[in-house]
């Protein structure tokens, strides 16, 4: 029996740190993967901080013989029709921390960085907290048509009897807001751009084909559990897209359809008011998994 790692599902907490780490030495990859498997015992357990910990895809298929074939880090910029981008910022490895307040997650973020600083540099870091208990910083309802905790870890996570079973793939974006662009919008303008009402996240019968629910409709690309939160200052910030999925394709196939890349060019609006400044994607192991490579 394979389980997935707990925090990706741990919902309810009010502090996040995402930080994102590169390997000091090419090839000292075995020695990152050890130190970052070692972090999750037992400080899973202590002061109520939730670590989610992943890996570059590829680095973790040259450790893990029953690794899942075909995953690919974010190599490659996505760029749309008309020149919009989405960055390829791809790193070796990934620490979400997620706790109930800043302090806990603050000081395990601190003793994580030190645990690997001898094998691994902190290459992006991000702190995240709740707007209006359930909104994005665009002021609307972000996670309505997430699958509820009792169908998403059978949607979203590797099954029993498949190569990297208990793992899932965890695609990772920091988006930057326009956001006096879009305050500039009136509220039924917004509506058309999401393809939801802004109070109580009703989906629009006749949502444009460039709102953004209808380029990432998930009967069209299959389901993924989303955990996106706020992030930044009063003066610069925006959502960090946090995506699940058993299967890149829906993730990839998403990004496509946002940029304009499939259906005779339709860019998703929001990137009108959106712009992405990091994309990667990490592979995160099933517990048992993680514990094997720790040598433990
Ligand atoms: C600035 C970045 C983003 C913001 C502010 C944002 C916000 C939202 C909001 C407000 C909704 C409607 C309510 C809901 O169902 O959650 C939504 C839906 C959704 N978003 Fe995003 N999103 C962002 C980026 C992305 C990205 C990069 C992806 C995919 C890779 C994505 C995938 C989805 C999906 C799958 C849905 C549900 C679609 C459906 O109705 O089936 N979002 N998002």
């Amino acid at each position: 029996m394979s389980t997935s790692q707990s925090g990706i599902f741990a919902l309810g907490t009010a502090s996040h740190a995402y930080l994102e780490f590169d390997a000091r030495r090419p090839g000292a990859t075995r020695e990152l993967a050890t130190a970052v498997a070692s972090l999750r015992e037992p400080r899973t357990t202590m002061g109520g901080v939730n670590l989610v910990a992943g890996f570059r895809p590829e680095l973790w298929r040259e450790l893990v013989p029953d690794a899942p074939a075909g995953i690919e880090g974010f190599n490659r910029d996505i760029v749309g029709p008309d020149g919009y981008t989405m960055p390829a910022t791809q790193h070796d490895a990934v620490l979400w921390l997620s706790g109930s307040a800043y302090d806990v997650v603050f000081d395990m973020a601190r003793e994580a960085i030190a645990a690997l600083d001898a094998v691994a540099s902190v290459a992006e870091e991000t702190s995240s907290w709740p707007y209006r208990h359930d909104r994005d910083l665009t002021g609307f309802i972000d996670g309505t048509e997430n699958p509820d905790l009792i169908d998403a870890p059978e949607l979203v996570v590797i099954p029993e009897d498949s190569a990297g079973a208990g793992g899932t793939i965890l695609l990772l974006q920091k988006w930057c807001h326009e956001s006096s662009a879009w305050e500039s919008l009136q509220v039924a303008r917004q509506e058309q751009v999401i393809g939801r009402t802004k109070d109580e996240s009703v989906e629009l019968d006749d949502k444009p084909p460039e709102s953004h629910v209808a380029r990432t409709d998930q009967d069209r690309f299959g389901k993924i559990f989303r955990r996106n939160m706020p992030y930044g200052t009063v003066t610069d910030h925006g959502t960090m897209f946090v995506g699940f999925s058993a299967d890149q394709r829906p993730l990839r196939e998403m990004l496509e359809s946002m940029v304009g890349l499939t259906d005779g060019g339709v860019r998703d609006a929001l990137t009108l008011y959106t712009r992405a400044l990091t994309g990667a994607y990490y592979f995160i192991p099933s517990t048992q998994s993680l514990r094997r490579c720790s040598g433990d």
